[in-house]
């Protein structure tokens, strides 16, 4: 029995936000934006990540023509949840039905679709569910700092989706390959939830706290501190440009196929120069990498199944395919995926 995927889904928020507009916002131009990341637009959520989760994840659903009682399992990538808790995935579980699924989000920032799937086949591999619900989904727009230029270019929100099922098929996903790196944290970081209680502020910073006349306790940092994200992009850049060949590289030995079987390599779209230099690097055609990052700049974990989903609608992809995944992202993690379609 193999594991394949029988639906894919995905979904962007109607907003656009293009390189004109922020121009106006900040110090930038269309060209410059162009020329160093080949993003013209991006989109941005009003509703939120479990929103844009759930919209994905039904288009998903309505493909493989499964009903929400025989999912197994509902496995969420992202970093960007709209609560803590609950996890995204018990509130895609909800408004589904799919009442039977065992629930869990995944944290690996931009490889968090990738780590989602990879981990999902395991527990289909190892026979402890049969069927699995997968979703990327991300809206960076609330972590990035909208006055720093030198981020608020790169990112945009949207969730992609697919459903995969262990069944008699030439189909297959696998070997898969996942990669970390915790030493290289500070080079794209954004800070959760500030630790904050009153022990902390009692050995600290007596300023943070005044104990009202009534007893009770006021704090004068009211507003939600969240931080925004930070990023060292020359260093990511580098990170990702030698990674994602190695990655990849791995990836094709393991699956015992050649560059030049691969139909498609699925990327994380992060930069158009990224995406070229992966290309050069594999000795392959551009023409096999497709990109939609024009549109939708960096979505982080939806960017993948995004891309997926359309190549799967627009009927590029035919039984048999060989396709690579690969991406990167904050941890710093990668990882890579091999498909037969
Ligand atoms: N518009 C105009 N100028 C900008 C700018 C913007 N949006 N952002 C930065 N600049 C300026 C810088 O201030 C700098 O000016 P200076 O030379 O006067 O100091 C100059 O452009 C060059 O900046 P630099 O950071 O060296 O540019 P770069 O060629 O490395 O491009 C990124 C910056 C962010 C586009 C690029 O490094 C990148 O894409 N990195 C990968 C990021 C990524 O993918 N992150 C997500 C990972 S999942």
């Amino acid at each position: 029995m193999q594991i394949r995927i029988i639906g894919t889904g995905s979904y962007v928020p109607e907003k656009a936000l293009d390189n004109q507009a922020l121009e106006r916002m900040v110090d930038t131009s269309d060209a410059w934006i162009r020329e160093r990341t080949g993003i013209g637009s991006r989109r941005i959520t009003q509703t939120g990540t479990t929103d844009m989760a759930i919209r994905a994840a039904r288009r998903a659903m309505e493909m493989a023509g499964l009903s929400p009682e025989e999912l197994d399992l509902i496995v969420v990538g992202t970093s960007t949840g709209d609560c803590l808790f609950p996890n995204t995935a018990c509130e895609v579980q909800a408004a589904l039905g799919a009442k039977e699924a065992a629930c869990f989000d995944l944290s690996a920032a931009c490889s968090g679709f990738l780590f989602s799937l990879n981990t999902a086949c395991v527990y289909l591999e190892s026979g402890v569910y049969r069927t699995a619900l997968v979703i990327g989904t991300d809206s960076l727009s609330k972590t990035v700092d909208w006055s720093d230029r030198g981020t608020c270019i790169l990112f945009g929100d949207g969730a992609g989706a697919a459903v995969l099922k262990k069944e008699e098929s030439v189909s297959r996903v696998g070997p898969f390959l996942m990669k970390a790196d915790g030493n290289r944290g500070e080079v794209l970081r954004c800070m959760g939830t500030p630790l904050r209680n009153p022990f902390i502020k009692e050995e600290t910073d007596a300023k943070e706290s005044v104990m009202g006349e009534t007893g009770e306790q006021k704090s004068e940092e009211n507003e939600t501190d969240f931080g925004y994200l930070s990023m060292n992009g020359q260093e990511v850049f580098r990170f990702a440009v030698k990674t994602v060949p190695e990655v990849l590289e791995e990836l094709l030995w393991r699956a015992g196929v050649s560059a030049e079987e691969i139909q498609y390599f699925v990327l994380h779209q992060a930069n158009e120069r990224i995406i070229g230099s992966v290309a050069k690097r594999m000795k392959q055609p551009l023409s096999k990498f497709p990109m939609n990052l024009e549109h939708y700049g960096n979505t982080s974990g939806a960017s993948i199944p995004i891309l997926l989903d359309e190549l799967n609608r627009e009927g590029r992809l035919r039984k048999g395919d060989k396709l690579a995944l690969a991406g990167f992202g904050a941890g710093l993690t990668w990882g890579a995926t091999f498909l037969v379609w």
